[in-house]
């Protein structure tokens, strides 16, 4: 069957699967394959991408269910430069294996693009549905907390590692 939608900001269609997830569409339809596959039960959030502005995790979703909607990937997600988050992942060192970074950056985009000045409370539940296994989250909230500070227009907080005590 046809599913027609816009991806990154382009018009797509495909002849798929009627039980194709929208994850697959995206990965092995269009190529994109930095949402990623880890569970594929909906738990771990590497496949996160936003529909309509908001993260959504795209293997619970069939593809054929995006018909008419506006995905974005971590592909789409800069607008020249970095998106700030994306920013602050390199900066705090967000990242281990990179695994679970494309899902955690589309969840924390989309939870600044609603607050950008969060507590580390909300900055956790934010990304609670995003699994890491290797960063222990500390940098993870740490890069989080510097793309808000970006998104508030101020200066990030030094890094941990030059932070004298
Ligand atoms: S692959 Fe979708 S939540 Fe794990
Ligand atoms: S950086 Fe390895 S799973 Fe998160």
């Amino acid at each position: 069957m046809e599913v027609s939608l816009t991806v990154n900001g382009q018009d797509v269609s495909a002849d798929i699967e009627p039980r194709m997830l929208l994850v697959h569409l995206l990965r092995e339809e269009l190529g994109l394959t930095g949402t990623h596959v880890g569970c594929e039960t909906g738990y771990c959030g590497a496949c996160t991408v936003h529909i309509d502005g908001q993260p959504v995790k795209s293997c619970t979703m069939l593809a054929i269910q995006a018909e008419g909607m506006n995905v974005t990937s971590i592909e789409g997600l800069k607008d020249g430069d970095l998106h700030p988050v994306q920013e602050g992942f390199w900066e705090r060192h967000g990242l281990q294996c990179g695994y679970c970074t494309p899902g955690m950056i589309m969840s924390a985009a989309g939870m600044l693009a609603q607050n950008d000045n969060p507590s580390e409370s909300e900055i956790k539940h934010g990304i609670e549905g995003n699994l890491c296994r290797c960063t222990g989250y500390h940098n993870i909230i740490k890069a989080i907390e510097y793309a808000a500070s970006k998104m508030r227009g101020e200066e990030p907080a030094a890094p941990d590692w030059e932070v004298s005590v």
